[in-house]
């Protein structure tokens, strides 16, 4: 066994997990943090999608050792203190990015973390950001309808000084 020391939304974990165990299964197992999805579990499908240290990665293809140190986002983190949502969160809630929601936790991480980079993208810039992620039941229209309404819900909430 392993002791391993990271970041996860923000708060200091402290871990103890077998020297090859993947991040999505500490995350979903002793961290109790079940919003991150297991679909494949070889890296073709984005349901496991998180962010370390702010760039998209497979959890199920992480080894927990290689995060030592460093910061991991989930869904869970893109919550509020009051649990309210992100503004990318409610977006695929409005338009429509969420139906049987299971790939939805990666689709939010890959799109927030677009948006962290680039506030104002393009529908291509949008797809190219999710090629990783798979969705068996949107057709993805609404996925990229999603993604541009939370970019501009982020841009208005920037100009109201509200949170995004
Ligand atoms: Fe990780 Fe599919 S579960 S990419
Ligand atoms: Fe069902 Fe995407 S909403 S897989």
């Amino acid at each position: 066994m392993i002791d391993l020391e990271l970041t996860v939304n923000g708060e200091l974990a402290r871990v103890r997990v077998e020297p090859g165990a993947r991040l999505l299964d500490v995350l979903r197992g002793p961290l109790g943090l079940p919003g991150t999805k297991e679909g494949c579990g070889n890296g073709e499908c984005g349901a496991c999608t998180v962010l370390v240290a702010g760039r998209p990665v497979c959890a199920c293809l992480t080894p927990a050792a290689e995060v030592e140190g460093l910061e991991v986002l989930t869904v869970e983190g893109l919550v509020g203190p009051g649990g309210d949502l992100s503004a990318v969160q409610r977006a695929f809630v409005e338009g429509g990015g969420v139906q049987c929601g299971f790939c939805t936790p990666g689709m939010v991480m890959s799109v927030h973390a677009l948006l962290e980079r680039n506030p104002d993208p393009t529908p291509e810039d949008v797809r190219e950001a999710l090629t990783g992620n798979l969705c068996r039941c949107t057709g993805y229209a609404q996925i990229v309808e999603s993604a541009l309404l939370a970019a501009r819900k982020r841009r208005e909430a920037r100009e109201g000084g509200d949170r995004a």
